[in-house]
């Protein structure tokens, strides 16, 4: 390694004639785009029979000038296959944006009452930052809970991508594992952004709520970046109280539901799909899996900001993949 880092004319000669070239330099030059172009004939070529043999509606494709010509030798990446997947009763299935393997059967007897006591001083902060957000969300969203619970997912689900995303770059950087924890934390993101489909079918943001929306991700992803950068023991456990507080509105949810203030109308049919519920499934048995999931990433993401604060990293220990 020293050796190779001190001489790089010796270390190109250690890696051997695939790295060095006899070629002068201007052949080289002129050389690398003609083998780019001969290695992307060669794979176009391919491509064209692979369509020849495939899907006779592709055979042609509208040229440059909109006119239709034989396309033999250009290839086309359109409508790239996908298997088609079978129900167990032999149907489609119906869903492009998850797969059966993706579906689950939530675990409804977590304790929904378990809450973090802050006790060092980013604990308090952590805390006292998502009760402050508390107030404004109450005020704007009164108990108008089904649009409170599709706006606060937008947000709820970016957490999980930028802890994901900067681990990634992490693991990348560094040359090391992340423990799961990749994958865990962008399952989270997931899951938050199947809460919002779900409650899409139900409630349809006005225009002001989208341009609400738009703002507030700017802020929030820009904000939980720097955060994640600046202390990911704080950043999670900011995400740990705001879980608590999704569980508390959550619990609001269905206390009108079962007073009759919100109709308990079907489940929207991607919720029975993803949580595997009955057919005759209702929005309270929505609101009942997706208040578990929310128990399920306030205890990822108190674990998270412990590992942190006993001064280990998160790869170190084994990551809760698949916790639902
Ligand atoms: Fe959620
Ligand atoms: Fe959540």
């Amino acid at each position: 390694m020293s050796s190779l880092m001190a001489s790089p004319a010796m270390a190109m000669r250690k890696l051997g004639p695939c790295f060095i070239s006899s070629t002068p330099a201007i052949g080289s030059a002129i050389s690398m785009p003609l083998l780019m172009l001969q290695s992307r004939n060669a794979s176009t070529k391919t491509s064209a029979s692979t369509i020849e043999g495939g899907n006779e509606s592709d055979e042609k494709l509208p040229a440059a000038d909109g006119s239709r010509k034989d396309n033999k030798g250009i290839a086309s990446y359109w409508g790239v296959s996908t298997p088609k997947i079978k129900n167990a009763d032999g149907t489609e299935w119906k869903w492009s944006c998850f797969k059966p393997g993706d579906t689950y059967s939530s675990n409804l007897s977590i304790d929904l009452k378990k809450h973090h006591v802050p006790i060092t001083w980013g604990d308090k902060l952590a805390l006292w930052t998502v009760k402050s957000l508390r107030l404004p969300t109450d005020i704007f969203f009164k108990k108008r809970y089904g649009c409170r619970a599709m706006m606060l997912e937008t947000v709820a689900a970016v957490p999980g991508m930028v802890g994901g995303l900067l681990l990634h770059c992490k693991s990348l950087r560094r040359f090391e594992q992340s423990g799961g924890w990749i994958r865990a934390l962008l399952e989270e993101a997931e899951n938050e952004r199947m809460h919002l489909m779900t409650f899409m079918e139900v409630s349809q943001p006005k225009w002001y709520e989208r341009a609400l929306v738009f703002a507030v991700q700017g802020l929030f992803f820009n904000a939980y970046f720097i955060a994640y950068l600046a202390s990911p023991k704080l950043a999670h456990r900011m995400v740990g109280y705001l879980e608590e507080e999704a569980i508390y509105s959550y619990t609001q949810f269905l206390k009108e539901l079962d007073q009759g203030n919100i109709e308990n109308a079907p489940a929207p049919a991607i919720a029975i799909d993803y949580w595997r519920l009955s057919p005759n499934a209702t929005l309270r048995d929505v609101v009942m899996v997706v208040r578990a999931d929310e128990a399920h990433h306030r205890d990822v993401n108190h674990f998270a900001s412990d590992i942190h604060a006993q001064g280990h990293q998160l790869r170190e220990l084994p990551a809760p993949v698949g916790y639902h």
